[in-house]
């Protein structure tokens, strides 16, 4: 088979995300994800991954029926149990995923100077039954990607913030993507506006990465998930900044 640089990436349009992001749509294997989460008090601060946003990687994951995850930059570990949860969750799927931080935040002595809590990620997920599926890559993404043998159904992209990085992440993704495969960004803030008035400081890279990565690949759309259809926990809004990369339908934007 021949593939375009930008290899197995699913092609979804915003009415196909609408769907299913749909409250309804997944939501029993929300729930079972959402107790298990509750239950592990993970310690609380900005930039760390909210409820609302683990709900949006349970509806993808169940909703296009995702087996294997490819997530960069897990710290507090709320999106890599989020990640895990909602593959542990899916029934009948085959799970695996990797998680890949430049920082070993499984290290107690890292977890407990930056949060004052033993929360580490693998310490998480071996409380909530997901510790078999998931391996951790202690390295820079732009060092660990390239060297990656295994493909995935979702890469989520959380790691450096600098455009060259994300752009970096971004291309090595694609090469790593499953046929249908889909990449989700976190941090991403459509023409650089501030989404929260008392948040005026946004990270500037996954938005001017996507810029070029659209430049270099017409064929590929960025859609941001703002305005979901729940509250975004902490934010008392509905306003997120995830966002989906996809190919274009029939090579158009919708
Ligand atoms: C915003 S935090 C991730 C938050 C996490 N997703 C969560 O839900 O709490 C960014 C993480 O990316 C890691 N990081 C930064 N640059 C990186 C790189 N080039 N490669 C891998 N990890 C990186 C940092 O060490 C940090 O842990």
């Amino acid at each position: 088979m021949v593939r375009s640089e930008i290899g197995n990436l699913r092609a979804l349009s915003r009415k196909d995300i609408d769907a299913l992001l749909k409250p309804e749509s997944s939501f029993d294997g929300w729930v079972r994800v959402m107790i298990e989460l509750e239950r592990l008090n993970l310690p609380g601060m900005q930039g760390y991954i909210t409820r609302g946003a683990n709900r949006v990687f349970c509806y993808l994951i169940h909703g296009l029926k995702l087996s294997s995850v490819l997530e960069i930059g897990n710290r507090s570990g709320h999106s890599t149990v989020g990640l895990a949860l909602a593959l542990k969750h899916r029934t009948g799927a085959d799970r695996r995923m990797v998680s890949i931080d430049k920082t070993d935040w499984n290290d107690i002595k890292n977890y407990r100077r930056k949060f004052g809590l033993d929360c580490m990620p693998q310490r998480s997920l071996n409380k909530v039954d997901c510790a078999s599926f998931v391996e951790f890559i202690v390295g820079s993404s732009t060092k660990v990607l390239p060297k990656l043998k295994q493909r995935f159904d979702f890469v989520f992209i959380d790691g450096s913030h600098r455009t060259e990085i994300v752009l970096a992440d971004v291309l090595n993704s694609f090469r790593l993507l499953n046929p249908g495969g889909i990449i989700v960004l976190h941090d991403y803030y459509p023409h650089l506006k501030p989404l929260w008035p008392h948040r005026p400081k946004i990270s500037k890279g996954p938005y001017l990465a996507m810029v070029e990565v659209m430049k270099r690949h017409p064929e590929v759309h960025v859609m941001s998930l703002n305005d979901l259809p729940w509250i975004n926990c902490w934010e008392p809004s509905h306003k997120t900044v995830l966002a989906v990369v996809a190919r274009k339908i029939g090579g158009k934007n919708e």
